[in-house]
């Protein structure tokens, strides 16, 4: 059994789209062993997303993941890859249809990128077994292993 993290952006808290994106993972046999709505500290945010602090997009994405977001921890089989496989790619105007971010995505980079915010594509899961372990660590500190 494997772990990963889901976070409901903004954009998808917003839309109320919360429960049909949590359906979306839940029927692929993945389960939801927490989940919380809260407001990330900038500090959790760069902890959360070390690896772009300094880019150009840092300070839009820091400040448009500020709102209200669902956090939740799924369990499964290959959980980091499935989860992965249908979150969909990071620009929700190229991706796949059957995906999240394809099928209830509205932005592009594109745009994202002339009028200087962070894409909004409804969700963050985590890329990598290493990336989870840390980024459930970081959203769920008092959770059992
Ligand atoms: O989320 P994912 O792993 O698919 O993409 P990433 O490359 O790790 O980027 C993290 C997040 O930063 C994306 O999901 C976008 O919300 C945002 N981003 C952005 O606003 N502009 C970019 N040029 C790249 C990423
Ligand atoms: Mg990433």
């Amino acid at each position: 059994m494997e772990r990963t993290l889901i976070i409901i952006k903004p954009d998808g808290v917003r839309r109320k789209l919360v429960d049909k994106i949590v359906q979306r993972y839940e029927r692929a046999g993945l389960k939801v062993i927490t989940l919380k709505k809260m407001k990330a500290t900038p500090q959790l945010l760069k902890k959360h997303y070390s690896a772009h602090v300094g880019k150009e997009f840092y300070k839009a994405l820091e400040k448009f993941m500020s709102s209200e977001v669902v956090a939740f921890v799924l369990e499964g089989n290959n959980a980091v890859k499935q989860a992965r496989a249908i979150t969909g790619a990071t620009d929700p105007s190229k991706a796949e249809r059957g995906t999240v971010r394809g099928d209830f995505g509205i932005d592009s980079a594109e745009k994202a990128d002339k009028e200087k915010r962070a894409i909004e594509n409804l969700v963050h899961a985590s890329g990598t077994k290493e990336e989870a372990e840390k980024e459930i660590g970081l959203w769920f500190p008092g959770l059992k292993k």
